[in-house]
């Protein structure tokens, strides 16, 4: 695993997106895997922009979300779905066979896992998975206790990951499950960002980082991963040795 720290969130968010362009400028069949949320979201408006303004072909590269809230419709504001949709296939104007996300109204979210995994295969797996972390330590919805080898999976949300994710809808929402993509994949990813940025982070990513791997902190699965990133600003950084 390797660190990399810059001044504030705007260089780690360009940092983040240059990198994925020019990725899919070398390899236009890039298979990508990315978490939604505050963290990620100026990386997928710069994305965006990047791909249109360089008129980089990304025409037959593979966007899969990782994540969603059991229950929600993707018209939802507050759904992963919602997010990606406005954010990035919208304005690039993807062809639905050009992504994958759970569907997690679906009254059976075991096959939904399959046919997660299922599509994971056909690709020939991930080439770069962009993820955050939460403030409990998951990844995804891979919350304290799970173990690093499950595939696709619908999780019991841990309470932190209930309430911090109220920050996402303009009401009060009762959040009980997440489906999400799993360690295995992401062990399997040829390379893994995981980014962090704020004070209020710092905590997390110094327990991502300099504590233990342990199952009942997700993600310091990253100091396992040969090819795995933690990207931080300035703020998120500032507890680590
Ligand atoms: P955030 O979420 O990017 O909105 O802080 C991170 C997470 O819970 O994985």
């Amino acid at each position: 695993m390797q660190f990399i720290s810059f001044k504030n969130y705007e260089q780690l968010s360009a940092y983040t997106a240059d990198h994925i362009v020019n990725a899919i400028k070398s390899k236009p069949d890039l298979v990508l895997c990315m978490a939604s949320g505050s963290t990620p979201s100026l990386t997928c408006d710069l994305l965006v922009e990047k791909l249109k303004d360089e008129h980089a072909d990304y025409s037959k590269f593979t966007f899969i979300g990782l994540d969603e809230w059991v229950g929600l419709p993707p018209a939802n504001s507050g759904s992963c779905h919602y997010f990606f949709k406005t954010k990035v296939f919208e304005p690039l104007q993807l062809r639905p066979s050009q992504y994958h996300l759970f569907d997690a109204t679906s009254n059976d979210l075991k096959k939904e896992c399959e046919r997660m995994d299922q599509f994971i295969d056909e690709k020939g797996g991930i080439d770069i998975m962009i993820v955050g972390i939460g403030m409990n330590g998951h990844i995804g919805f891979n919350e304290p206790g799970t173990s690093f080898s499950l595939l696709s999976h619908v999780a019991d949300l841990d309470e932190t990951t209930k309430s911090v994710g109220q920050k996402y809808f303009n009401g009060p929402v009762e959040l009980d499950k997440g489906i999400t993509i799993g360690f295995s994949h992401l062990m399997n990813t040829k390379k893994v960002f995981l980014l962090a940025n704020g004070r209020h982070k710092a905590e997390v990513v110094k327990k991502a980082i300099e504590g233990p791997v342990t199952e009942d902190f997700p993600a310091s699965i990253m100091q396992k991963h040969k090819n795995g990133f933690v990207v931080t600003d300035e703020e998120a950084a500032s507890l680590l040795k």
